[in-house]
């Protein structure tokens, strides 16, 4: 294709203009057309040796064909911008109709849950709530409860200790049951009411139960080297068995939701309390009917633990028990490995939210 022909330029030009694919490319195409040494550049310089009547058609043919060349290079100029922003706003797309990024709603811990229930079924019923340590002394641990010196509750086998010493220069615990919040509670009791006491004067009654996290040396499905106990305790002048029996069985019947159950309490021993009995918890329907499920220790309070509570066995009598919540959220919930409380895996506790 000859280009000493106007007609000839402007169609090059148009087809590489059409066909640069960005703007840079385009502008170097250009220059191969419009610039100083380009195609109608040297179309201009060829007018020199033609005869001056030709001069002025054929000069008026380049620059027709120069404006044409200028139109080409304009409309791709805006084609490509328009492209650019096309695939910008493209990229930049905003989808309505994704789902939200959300904030994820957190939960109580099915032991959490489990403790309010349990607090508040005794609030109900007149129970003040208790907290106490979890590093305890020997003496809160295991004296005031009546544990003889040689009791394997004692042992480093079943109690962690703590390297450090209390001031009698026993080994501090992690305590192993919740029991001690009975002898701090007591005692801050029996030292607040201590002139009534004096005067020989009615002191008011005890009712508190203590949850909290209890510590045995101690792993397996059924075992955790920690869990949780919640301890009850009801001391007055006149508090007896019956009243456990009442107190415990309501308890049941507001925490499962259901009045379908016996209640058995069997003789056992513990050395804080006289008599002592386990106290066993049967459904009569259900996927649980029929079977005896442990639930809790229990027992009337040793006289001399009455007296390590800074109160007199002789006026003040009553009973304490300690169970299980662990054991109750995996009842009311139907989990069957303890350790899956304690695992803090997401999957098994995002479905209590
Ligand atoms: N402390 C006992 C235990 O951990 C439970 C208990 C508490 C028994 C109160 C009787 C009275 O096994």
């Amino acid at each position: 294709m000859a280009m000493t022909d106007p007609d000839n330029l402007v169609a090059a030009a148009s087809a590489e203009f059409e066909a640069a694919p960005t703007p840079a490319e385009l502008e170097n195409a250009k220059a191969r057309y419009l610039g100083r040494s380009g195609g109608v550049t040297e179309l201009l310089k060829s007018l020199a040796s033609l005869p001056a009547e030709q001069k002025k058609t054929r000069g008026a043919e380049i620059n027709q064909a120069k404006a044409r060349i200028e139109a080409a290079l304009h409309a791709r100029r805006e084609a490509l911008a328009e492209a650019e922003l096309e695939a910008q706003l493209k990229a930049q797309a905003l989808d309505v109709s994704l789902p939200g990024r959300q904030r994820g709603a957190g939960g109580l811990h099915p032991v959490s849950r489990t403790l309010e229930r349990i607090e508040a079924i005794f609030a109900s019923m007149g129970f003040d709530v208790a907290e106490g340590p979890e590093i305890e002394t020997d003496w809160m641990s295991f004296t005031a409860l009546n544990n003889p010196e040689n009791h394997p509750a004692r042992s480093m086998q079943d109690t962690f200790y703590v390297d450090l010493k209390d001031a009698e220069g026993r080994w501090l615990n992690l305590r192993p049951h919740t029991s001690p919040m009975q002898v701090r509670y007591a005692r801050a009791h029996a030292a607040k009411y201590a002139g009534l006491q004096a005067r020989g004067e009615r002191v008011p009654e005890i009712r508190v139960i203590a949850p909290g996290r209890v510590y045995r040396v101690d792993s397996d499905a059924t075992h955790s080297p920690m869990f949780h106990q919640v301890e009850g305790l009801w001391i007055g002048e006149n508090v007896s068995f019956k009243d456990l029996k009442v107190v415990f069985t309501g308890f049941v019947r507001e925490f499962f939701e259901t009045a379908d159950f016996d209640v058995r309490f069997r003789p056992s021993f513990f050395p804080f309390t006289e008599p002592s009995a386990e106290i066993d918890i049967a459904f009569r329907s259900g996927p649980l009917a029929g079977k005896w499920l442990e639930v809790a220790g229990s027992g009337q309070v040793h006289p001399s633990v009455v007296r390590n509570f800074g109160l007199d066995p002789e006026h003040h009598i009553g009973f304490a028990f300690g169970m299980g919540p662990d054991r109750l959220a995996m009842l009311r919930y139907g989990i069957d490995d303890l350790r899956l409380m304690f695992d803090g895996d997401l999957r098994f506790l995002s479905q209590f939210r």
